[in-house]
């Protein structure tokens, strides 16, 4: 158990909790962020998008890779590294909620599944029936996600905060870093940083070690907002 000084911790729109702690939990909150951002676009943008704008909707389906491969590789290191690292401490009631995470990972892949196959029934047979569909299956996946980043964040964070030091957290974080290759770098970063306010966006591109972050955001940024409005051409604004 840490007793080493509180970090200041990051908040953004949509966080549910930002326990205190020694290990500063800045970079999952800004995967959550984005996956919440994410999931309200897509949920919103269905209903509006014509059922024949082929462009749109193949720009969807694009778009959509980058939100499911961002995800997989999140939760996927979760379940790999940090949820061991918590069972290794964690006793009672604590174990209970680590267990939690597994299942509601495993409770929102059939929901990816079922999205990602409706983007590509509208690409290939595109029809009204078929985009209602998809949208039902985006309102689900949004509420389930939803649920378990707060209930990460409110109570297997505050776990990581109680039962691991920095110097542990960071390295769980690097298996996450091994997995990073440099084409997944450009689609993470550009992803990542949309609606991220300016200030946090310098502060995080200026730390140590954020030189490649930086490159990657200034190299794909231009080609990730030409499909971001490919994509969303219908959301208002
Ligand atoms: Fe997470």
């Amino acid at each position: 158990m840490s007793t080493t000084t509180p970090v200041p911790q990051l908040r953004l729109p949509g966080q549910a909790a930002a326990p205190e702690g020694p290990v500063d939990m800045a970079m999952m909150y800004v995967a959550h962020h984005a996956f919440r951002r994410d999931l309200r676009d897509f949920a919103r943008a269905v209903p509006l998008t014509p059922v024949t704008d082929r462009a749109a909707w193949r720009a969807l389906e694009r778009r959509w890779a980058v939100f499911a491969d961002v995800l997989h590789h999140h939760h996927s290191g979760e379940d790999a590294h940090l949820w061991p690292a918590l069972l290794d401490r964690a006793q009672g009631e604590d174990r209970a909620t680590v267990e939690a995470m597994e299942d509601e990972h495993a409770g929102v892949d059939p929901l990816l599944e079922a999205c990602r196959d409706g983007l590509t029934a509208m690409v290939a047979a595109p029809s009204a029936d078929t985009r209602s569909a998809l949208t039902v299956r985006l309102v689900a996946l949004r509420e389930a996600l939803g649920r378990h980043l707060d209930h990460e964040e409110t109570e297997t964070i505050a776990l990581v905060q109680r039962l691991l030091s920095a110097a542990e957290y960071d390295a769980i974080d690097e298996h996450f870093k091994k997995t990073l290759t440099p084409r997944r770098l450009f689609r993470l970063v550009p992803w990542a940083l949309v609606e991220v306010p300016t200030e946090v966006r310098e502060e995080l591109l200026g730390r140590e070690g954020g030189t490649a972050h930086r490159v990657a955001w200034v190299v794909s940024r231009g080609s990730f907002r030409r499909l971001q409005r490919a994509a969303f051409a219908h959301l208002p604004g």
